[in-house]
């Protein structure tokens, strides 16, 4: 069993497709948690419909696999409008951008994924294309090149993307709804996991999808993907049904823990205990010695380790928190003692 592409949110190589498909939420009412973003939408989306116009461009911002594609597709189910989808490495010159944007039609909403990685020239074509609804373009060239402009038919830009602050605020400025996404309560996760559960037709106790939704870092996808290995094993192991005690079971063989960490994530914090002595340790550092990509530390491990309280950001970089030293059963010295304050000079350092 490979727990690291069965975790690694964004990396799902041995994701199903069709599943993937047919557990997404298509309707604000089906869409479970995040009730804050969920209420703001439903008001959008019937203002804009009494309005008879385009719903606002919106943004969704958070870690991955908590909903934001899915929620992208909600809003075009509810506006009844198609989507058309497209993301910010893929658009690789201004030309592609301007491309998309002619094929829209009224009212479509253009889904930008990842849409902290466009590139300048792109963005440079996608803002009077969000503002004025218009497409700048050069006919010509030398002294007898000149500007022209063409109207775009009104539409909706959504995008998402896990890392608000890499976006440029001129970009961000244009998206008049902005929305972050949390990680999921367990009584989310326990409904998400119970609907999946009822889409895949697996047998669930009550307290069996209690389980996998608790250990699931608060993610849906996570939660999906969870499942699914826990039905194999409910399946060959035990008789079909995933109760408490099987859902246990299967966790412990995905060396999955009460809390949720995978063995990624409990490497993490340990490189950083043993390694660097508790941090703090730089980002790229730390991403050299797990052979990660800098990218994926960040985005994928790091979000629910500070949720949990296990690990630090500051200026000098990462540290590992009391409580990760506990769950991981290792002594502490307070010597080391991360005092909040990574400015502040360090008393008892060896360096
Ligand atoms: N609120 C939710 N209720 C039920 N399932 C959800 C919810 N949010 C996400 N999911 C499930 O989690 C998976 C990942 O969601 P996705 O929208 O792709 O996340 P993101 O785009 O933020 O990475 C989806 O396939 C969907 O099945
Ligand atoms: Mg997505």
């Amino acid at each position: 069993m490979n727990s690291e592409r069965l975790l690694n949110p964004s990396a799902n190589p041995d994701d199903d497709p069709q599943t993937e498909k047919s557990l997404r939420p298509r309707r604000l009412a089906e869409f479970i948690g995040q009730e804050k973003v969920v209420e703001q939408l439903r008001i959008a989306i019937t203002a804009a419909r009494r309005r008879n116009e385009p719903l606002d461009h919106t943004l969704f911002y958070g870690p991955p696999g908590l909903g934001k594609t899915s929620l992208a597709g909600v809003v075009a189910n509810e506006m009844n409008v198609n989507m058309k989808i497209t993301s910010g490495p893929a658009i690789e010159r201004a030309g592609d951008l301007a491309a998309i944007l002619t094929n829209l039609q009224k009212d479509d909403v253009l889904f930008i994924d990842e849409v902290h990685r466009l590139n300048r020239a792109v963005e440079e074509v996608l803002y009077p294309a969000l503002e004025d609804f218009a497409l700048d373009l050069i006919v010509g060239k030398g002294p007898g090149a000149r500007n022209i402009r063409l109207k775009l038919p009104r539409f909706t830009a959504i995008g998402a993307t896990t890392r608000l602050a890499l976006m440029t605020s001129p970009l961000r400025d244009r998206f008049v709804s902005v929305h972050r996404l949390e990680f999921y309560s367990d009584a989310a996760m326990h409904e998400i996991v119970s609907r999946s559960a009822r889409i895949l037709g697996v047998p669930m106790t009550e307290s069996g999808a209690l389980e996998i939704g608790r250990r699931a870092r608060g993610t849906p996808r996570i939660a999906n993907r969870l499942l699914r290995r826990v039905r194999d094993y409910a399946q060959v192991v035990a008789e079909g049904e995933v109760t408490l005690e099987v859902a246990q079971a299967a966790l412990a063989m995905l060396e999955i823990d009460e809390l949720g960490m995978d063995e990624n994530d409990r490497r993490l914090l340990r490189v950083i205990i043993e390694l660097f002595n508790g941090g703090p340790v730089g980002l790229s550092t730390l991403a050299a010695a797990l052979a990660e990509e800098v990218d994926a530390v960040e985005d994928v491990y790091e979000p629910f380790l500070l949720q949990l309280g296990f690990l630090q950001r500051t200026p000098r970089g990462r540290i590992a928190t009391r409580r990760a030293y506990e769950h991981l059963g290792l002594p502490y010295s307070e010597q080391f003692a991360p005092d909040g304050d990574a400015d502040a000079p360090q008393q008892g350092r060896l360096w």
